[in-house]
């Protein structure tokens, strides 16, 4: 498996990784798969702190990790988000974490300060994989979303690069 920077002939196989998830899991609150243009403008952000990796295996996208501003307003400059998504065939074979691996890397380099992720509950698999990446639980948002007509906790991790 190679992780390497997206480019744009890889925005559509993942974009179907992340159009599954909208559709039929919880682990994103859209409820809708976005437009590619929205995945282009995504790959087109290079800003400080702003990293699309993918994890490619025999040729094929199985899966991505993203980091991006956190918030606009000026003082969040030194936090960063980040988000991760395997395909389902994929999960459980250390790609979700070779991903943030290197992704967190980079944002050592970048000089960014906290990174924080929001994962929607019930999520074991990916609790395991920010803790297991030295992220810590800030706390939980009691009904932060509605999909399927139920109430989602979404529980913040957060890790301090330096
Ligand atoms: C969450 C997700 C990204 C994890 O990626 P993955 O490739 O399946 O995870 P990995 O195989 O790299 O495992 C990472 C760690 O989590 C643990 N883990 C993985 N799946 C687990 C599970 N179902 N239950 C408990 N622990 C689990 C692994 O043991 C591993 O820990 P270790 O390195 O200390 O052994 C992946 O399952 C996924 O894409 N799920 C659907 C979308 C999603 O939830 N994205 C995250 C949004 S916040």
């Amino acid at each position: 498996m190679d992780i390497r920077r997206a480019v744009p002939a890889d925005l559509l196989e993942l974009s179907q990784i992340y159009a599954r998830e909208a559709l039929e899991g919880h682990a994103t609150f859209d409820l809708e798969p976005r437009p590619m243009e929205l995945w282009r403008d995504k790959l087109a952000a290079d800003g400080p702190g702003e990293h699309f990796l993918v994890a490619e295996h025999r040729g094929t996208v199985v899966g991505y990790a993203s980091s991006a501003p956190y918030r606009p307003r000026p003082a969040y400059l030194h936090t960063r988000e980040t988000g991760v998504y395997v395909a389902p065939d994929h999960q459980g074979l250390g790609t979700g974490r070779a991903l943030y691996e290197t992704l967190l890397a980079l944002l050592v380099d970048d000089g960014v300060h906290l990174v924080v992720a929001g994962v929607a509950l019930p999520n074991d698999a990916s609790l395991a994989l920010h803790r297991a990446c030295g992220f810590e639980v800030v706390g939980t948002m009691r009904g932060a979303g509605r999909k399927f007509d139920r109430w989602i906790d979404l529980t913040w991790l957060q890790k301090v690069l330096g």
